[in-house]
């Protein structure tokens, strides 16, 4: 074969380069590795660099094309770039409804609606001639916004030329720019490590992400459009029906919203809401309402529009995650471990869905970051099952008076002096066992279900215990009598009898609940299991060295130099053993010693999905019988767990031979070797 000239190179780069694009941010559905898409991009960028005069706008390379601008240029749109009527119940959506049958005068048939997320992010347009990408707006006022050409091209859901044929040869494209919650979070914490001014929301972000002057600023932001109606069309037709314009737009390689659905009638229409509402904060993006749409465009054309929005369309909001109330005051808590959260007490508001009244303020740094005055009006936010935050002072309204919120320079409830760990937002008490609030927290964590499962020995009864000075430690539950249990308030003879027979019980414990039951700093449920599993019994763990300590899956030097300093506190050790004769006892899950361990020396691989197990709880019982179990098939590979829907690890194993067994056969060999699940 002929050696492929320069030219021809580029251009089958820059094929592959789009292609691999649209179907990693496009399609969501990435065909090869990174690193195949960086070393070919790196190849165009180098022959371009050798033949300048082949660099064309439209080439991949060019999305983070030139300098910084001196200012954006105002764009004036040829269509106005229109806004939303707002519905706020499903009365209001009745009533639209009901208006537009009553204007279009056609008796009672269903309307057929798009029904569109209505993401929260900056309204963009964007006009394509003769399929090149030639200028990006923002909405501005709507009749005249600015240009934003250099940093939407930066966007790699925006096409730089549409795909396919059949397109107009001008076509003005509307849609949303957005920066998806993941992003939005990966760039905040980029921003937190270097004390920088956080993004309030990702809509906030995406905002100040496009209005940059320089693209290379926008380019590191994780910005996606989302295609959702056209604007100028001139040079060809679309289709009749909006779903279907956008179904076009999509095949000519634009991203549109995948929730989005058409349904006739208000009815479907309100389920279609509350099945989005439901679904609103597993989302991967803030949505703010749904948006309605009458779907015939001749229909829309009959209806016209009102002032700035459309007869035809309509969105219906959700309830506001994000409130204004005031700060009343900040309070301090003292946690389990000592750590001192200040916990801001608002003035309650309805944000979404409950009244709030509190909000976590996370440490002293936060505080900073915030600019956070007593008095002060404070923006909250409530989303999903989140506690709820403070993430702006409204400083505008500052009243006079505000006052700074001080750290306490000792306990508040024990009065030891409080320490800031070095390189750490958190202060700490450094009161330890001898403070209250760690107490109280200590025990609560010790009974809780997940660890002691002490039935009946609510947080409320756990306060009275230490405030009366009944308890001071884990160990001193265990010495607790009927007769002080009945002399506490609101506590009948009965109670106290479920109590000490709940008590009684717990001491039949297992090792990792055990463990976990300590309370040992960074030591959750899955590190418990994992240091069970791995040392057997208790002697062994308290003996193992720093090094041992790493051996065990998911410990890091952090977790390993909080096991050390616990074991090495004799204060701790003491009430481990006072426990132990009280006859708290579990079954040792010492093992055989590797080599007899029946999979011992075999690398195992479990892929697909499973009925019966978690991948991870799979993973975790191979390993307790020796085997080892890896991520990648290859010709080490001693046996591939396949369930339902195992793909490349399945055809891998497959090609080199390996033995596949799927998830019956895994539990029949759990079984053979008395794991019980
Ligand atoms: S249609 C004529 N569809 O909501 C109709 N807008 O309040 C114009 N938005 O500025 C907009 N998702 O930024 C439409 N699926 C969607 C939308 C949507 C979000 C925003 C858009 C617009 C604002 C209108």
């Amino acid at each position: 074969m002929a050696k492929k000239g320069p030219a021809q190179e580029i251009d089958h780069l820059r094929r592959q380069l789009v292609e691999w694009n649209h179907q990693y941010y496009v399609l969501d559905d990435p065909s090869v590795p990174d690193s195949d898409y960086d070393a070919a991009m790196n190849r165009l960028l180098e022959l371009e660099a050798a033949h300048p005069e082949l660099v064309t706008p439209d080439s991949p390379s060019q999305r983070v094309g030139g300098a910084p601008l001196p200012e954006f240029r105002q764009v004036n749109h040829e269509l106005p770039m229109l806004s939303l009527g707002n519905a706020f119940s499903a009365q209001d959506m009745v009533d639209f409804n009901r208006r537009l049958l009553d204007r279009l005068g056609e008796g009672e048939q269903e309307l057929e609606y798009a029904c569109e997320p209505k993401l929260d992010g900056i309204a963009v347009s964007l006009l394509y001639r003769d399929g090149a990408l030639e200028r990006g707006a923002t909405r501005g006022d709507g009749t005249t916004g600015e240009d934003i050409t250099h940093n939407v091209k930066t966007i790699r859901s925006v096409p730089l030329r549409l795909r396919g044929r059949g397109y107009p040869s001008l076509l003005e494209v509307r849609g949303e720019v957005y920066m998806p919650r993941s992003g939005f979070e990966a760039l905040n914490d980029r921003a937190r490590e270097r004390g920088e001014k956080l993004f309030v929301n990702p809509r906030n972000a995406a905002a100040g992400s496009l209005r940059q002057l320089d693209p290379k600023v926008t380019a590191a932001r994780p910005l996606e459009l989302c295609s959702y109606s056209v604007g100028l069309v001139e040079g060809g037709e679309l289709p009749g029906r909006h779903s279907d314009i956008l179904e076009r737009l999509s095949g000519w390689g634009l991203r549109i919203n995948a929730d989005s659905r058409v349904e006739k009638g208000v009815d479907a229409c309100a389920r279609y809401y509350d099945e989005l509402a439901a679904r609103r904060d597993a989302l991967p993006y803030d949505i703010d309402g749904i948006v309605y749409k009458v779907n015939e465009i001749a229909l829309q054309e009959r209806l016209g529009f009102v002032s700035r929005a459309p007869r035809w369309a309509i969105a219906r909001k959700f309830p506001a995650q994000e409130e204004s109330t005031r700060l009343l005051d900040v309070e301090f808590q003292v946690g389990r471990t000592g750590a001192i959260t200040p916990v801001a007490r608002l003035e309650p508001v309805f944000v979404g869905g409950v009244t709030v009244s509190n909000a976590t303020l996370h440490n002293a740094d936060e505080i900073a970051r915030l600019g956070l005055k007593i008095g002060d009006s404070v923006i909250v936010r409530r989303a999903g099952d989140v506690i709820p935050q403070v993430v702006s002072v409204i400083t505008e309204r500052r009243p006079r008076g505000a006052r700074p919120v001080t750290f306490p320079e000792r306990c508040p409830v024990c009065d030891s002096p409080v320490e800031r760990e070095p390189d750490a937002a958190v202060f700490r008490c450094t009161g330890g066992l001898v403070c209250a609030a760690q107490q109280k927290a200590a025990i609560k964590h010790f009974a809780s279900r997940r660890a002691m499962d002490i039935d009946g020995l609510g947080d409320k009864l756990v306060e009275q215990l230490v405030d009366g000075g009944l308890v001071a430690n884990v160990a001193g539950l265990y010495h607790l009598t009927l007769e002080q249990l009945v002399a506490l308030e609101r506590m009948g003879e009965k109670s106290a009898q479920n109590l000490l027979e709940a008590l009684e019980k717990s001491k039949q414990t297992t090792l990792p609940r055990f463990i976990f039951a300590l309370g040992i700093r960074e030591v959750g449920e899955a590190t418990a299991l994992n240091l069970a599993r791995h040392f057997g019994d208790w002697p062994q763990l308290v003996d193992a060295g720093e090094e041992a300590l790493l051996e065990v899956d998911d410990v890091g030097p952090v977790v390993a130099d909080h096991l050390r300093q616990f074991f090495d506190a004799e204060a701790n050790l003491d009430v481990v053993q006072q426990l132990l004769d009280a006859g708290v006892t579990w079954p040792s899950m010492a093992r055989p010693a590797a080599a007899e361990q029946p999979l011992a020396g075999q690398t195992w691989v479990v892929t697909g999905k499973l009925e019966a197990l978690s991948r991870d709880e799979a993973k975790a019982h191979l390993q307790s019988l020796g085997a080892k179990v890896a991520g990648s098939v290859s010709a080490k590979t001693t046996r591939v767990v396949a369930g339902p829907g195992a793909g490349s690890k399945l055809a891998k194993a497959g090609e080199l031979g390996v033995d596949v067994i799927d998830e019956a056969a895994l539990l029949r060999l759990l079984a053979d070797n008395a794991i019980e699940l």
